[in-house]
């Protein structure tokens, strides 16, 4: 019999590859989504790349008793994987409560339903947000936690200690916390990728959006940051290869291989790459001239972050498979997919 993985936020960005990747593995997978920021229509592309329709429940993870309905009429989910939650940094300034209310509400309703139905395994979305500006590059599981510069960037914080702190009251709960960099590009099919509403925040997504012609140029926010090229510097990992990082966290947790309740991982490829950089290669991949100007700093920016994934690498045995070329081009298929048809 298939294991059966609950995923919140499953139609949305990079819970979509996810599921992908977990139908691939061999699970079955049951998507809750209130599809405030995905289209059911993902749920087309998913089941065209694996063949297998992931079953699907319209519920907001606000509501407690819908969520229980979830758990009830799918019984035997093994584990959790919660992305649900509202993700853009800037509207999380204008609208606190909002912010706090969604991710965190949505993660206390989950952890409640998961030991009233005695399901132990959680793997939760964190963000390398949650480092701030790091010190000593690059940044490790157990650098320092910075105070958050935005309400998004505390919910991922506090999130982080909900789930310690329940699973070290003793609660039947252990959970794998993914510390996420930045995820970028789709799945190879351009069956499934990213689809910002309005207007992109996100460097990739503003960058394939101007090269399609829907932006005039790419403002890059800066070039007089302490680096080799003025520009600040990412780590841009695949969203793929972040997708299968959850399985490999999944297996860990039912395989009872966690050597903590909790367990950290940062997840990403290990190599900073410049906003300079990232046009060039974009540039270079696709054969499209970027037009591109450098303007003023952007507020609450980092200067420069990037993972060291040595404990992902080797405790979880997970590693990056995409080049960056690849992952760009995918983003880029991705991109003239959705204009083009
Ligand atoms: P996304 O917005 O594409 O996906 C989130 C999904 O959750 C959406 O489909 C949305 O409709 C759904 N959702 C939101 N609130 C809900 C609720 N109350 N009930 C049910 N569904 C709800 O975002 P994403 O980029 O796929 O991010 C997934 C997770 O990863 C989030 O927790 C995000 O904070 C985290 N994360 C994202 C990034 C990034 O750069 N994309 C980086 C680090 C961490
Ligand atoms: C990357 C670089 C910009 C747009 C955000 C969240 C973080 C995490 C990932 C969730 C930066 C530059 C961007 C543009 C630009 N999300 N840039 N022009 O800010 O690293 O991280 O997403 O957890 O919490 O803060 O990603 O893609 O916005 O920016 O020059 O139009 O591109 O200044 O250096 P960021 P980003």
């Amino acid at each position: 019999m298939q294991t059966k993985i609950l995923v919140t936020g499953g139609t949305g960005y990079i819970g979509s590859h996810t599921a992908v990747e977990l139908q691939q593995a061999g699970f079955e997978v049951v998507i809750v989504d209130n599809l405030s920021n995905s289209s059911i229509d993902v749920l087309d592309g998913i089941t065209r790349i694996t063949g297998i329709r992931p079953q699907f429940a319209q519920v907001d993870c606000l509501n407690y008793d819908d969520l229980l309905r979830v758990f009830e009429e799918h019984s035997g989910i093994k584990a959790v994987i919660h992305f649900a939650a509202s993700k853009a940094v800037g509207e999380s300034v204008q609208k606190p409560l909002l912010y706090y209310r969604n991710n965190l509400q949505t993660l206390l309703n989950l952890l409640d339903i998961m030991i009233a139905r005695q399901v132990p395994n959680i793997v939760f979305s964190s963000s390398c947000t949650v480092y701030g500006q790091p010190g000593v590059l690059p940044v490790m599981e157990n650098s320092p936690i910075q105070p958050a510069v935005s309400p998004y960037g505390n919910t991922k914080q506090i999130c982080e200690e909900i789930i310690c702190d329940t699973a070290h009251s003793g609660a039947p709960v252990k959970s794998i916390l993914l510390r996420y960099f930045n995820p970028i590009g789709a799945h190879s099919s351009a069956e499934i990728g990213e689809l910002p509403l309005g207007v992109p925040q996100n460097l990739v997504p503003f960058i394939t959006q101007t090269a399609i012609g829907l932006r005039k140029k790419l403002q890059v926010f800066g070039n007089d940051y302490n680096t080799p090229d003025g520009t600040c510097i990412r780590d841009y990992i695949s969203v793929v290869d972040l997708a299968k990082a959850h399985v490999t966290a999944c297996q860990r947790l039912l395989n009872n291989l966690s050597a903590d309740k909790v367990e950290v991982f940062n997840i990403g490829t290990g190599k900073g790459l410049s906003v300079l950089e990232i046009i060039r290669i974009f540039q270079q991949v696709t054969g499209v001239a970027l037009p591109y100007e450098i303007v003023g700093r952007r507020e609450g920016d980092t200067e420069q972050i990037w993972a060291d994934s040595h404990r992902a690498n080797t405790v979880l045995g997970w590693t990056t498979k995409e080049s960056i070329e690849d992952t760009l081009s995918s983003a880029w298929k991705w991109e003239q997919r959705i204009r083009k048809g």
